[in-house]
């Protein structure tokens, strides 16, 4: 289990190193932006429970990107939607710990409050475009609701709606407005998707396996963007993927997820040059090198993980 290890200590290291007084701790505050502590996320139903996230704790810093890495059913996806309570409602789902966004502990609010949260602090790009965009609707108008909803400084919806399909990248943003999303590529729609969470102005930005669904060359695209915007902005990324080569150009920290824990985590340097759990060793043995034959991939082989 993780504690507010790589990023949390660094930060709370700060005013011990400069000495203390009001003005570090404001610069504590300003760099731990969340702070995860001891997350537990158990499912329950006829069958028994499920015990999908078991006790984490983990920080993301201001303008940072914390991976969250791991296997199928580990438990990724899970943390991320307790964050805002976008799981089911209790008893099926039972939620404990804290996340705290600005010292606020974000599961003592109510729905209304929460409502504030998402979309605004915490937005998310899922996994497939398809399913989360509205079939009925055209993008034009699910960018406009976001923006309705987060942005009431907005006056020419319209205009943002162009400007923002313009920032992420899509061409003949005017005309490309009225189209359904069955009529754009799955790198459009990955795109539109970002564009509906960045009209929120997010400070944190969840990316669920932004890019899974995507070829190679989409993918790179996508990340390219999601830096050039994580630096514009200045937003918190936390990136869940399998991926590790994404991970090795875009991660600041890295948490790695197995069956509901967090087994290791740090600066990604430091990770990946020197894994220290089987699990993340097996992990990065399996990324592909360049100008290295390999008549087969190794796999991980979870068997010698159980011993
Ligand atoms: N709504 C739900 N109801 C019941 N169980 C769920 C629900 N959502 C997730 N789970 C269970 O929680 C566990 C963790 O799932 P999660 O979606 O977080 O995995 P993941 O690490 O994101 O995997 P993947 O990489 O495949 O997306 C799994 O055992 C899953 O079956
Ligand atoms: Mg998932």
């Amino acid at each position: 289990m993780w504690h507010p290890d790589a990023a949390g200590r660094r930060c709370l290291a700060l005013p011990f190193a400069l000495g203390c007084g009001g003005i570090l701790l404001r610069v504590v505050a300003i760099l731990m932006l969340l702070e995860v502590e001891d997350l537990k996320v158990s499912f329950h139903s006829r069958d028994g429970v499920n015990e999908a996230v078991r006790g984490i704790s983990f920080c993301l810093d201001e303008g940072k990107t914390l991976a969250i890495v791991g296997e199928s059913g580990s438990g990724k996806s899970v943390t991320s939607m307790a964050l805002t309570k976008l799981l089911p409602p209790e008893p099926l789902c039972r939620v404990s710990g804290k996340a705290l966004l600005d010292g606020r502990n974000l599961f003592d609010l109510r729905e209304k409050e929460m409502r504030d949260v998402r979309g605004k602090q915490i937005a998310y790009i899922f996994q497939e475009p398809s399913t989360s965009l509205n079939p009925y609707y055209t993008v034009c108008n699910q960018i406009a609701e976001a923006l309705k909803y987060h942005r009431v400084d907005v006056l020419d919806v319209g205009a943002e709606v162009v400007t923002l399909l313009d920032r992420v990248g899509i061409r003949d943003p005017d005309k490309r407005a009225k189209d359904y999303p069955h009529q754009m590529s799955g790198g459009m729609k990955q795109r539109v998707m970002i564009a509906i969470a960045l009209a929120c102005q997010p400070r944190i930005l969840v990316a669920d396996e932004p890019t899974t669904a995507l070829d190679v060359t989409i993918e790179a695209q996508i990340i390219d963007l999601l830096k050039e915007l994580r630096a514009s902005l200045n937003m918190s990324i936390i990136l869940i993927t399998h991926n590790f080569g994404i991970v090795d150009e875009f991660a600041d920290d890295i948490a790695v997820m197995f069956r509901g824990e967090i087994v290791e985590a740090g600066p990604a340097e430091s990770i990946l040059a020197h894994p220290q759990h089987p699990y993340t060793q097996a992990l990065i043995k399996c990324i592909p090198k360049l100008g290295v034959k390999q008549k087969r991939l190794p796999v991980v082989d979870y068997a010698e993980l159980e011993e």
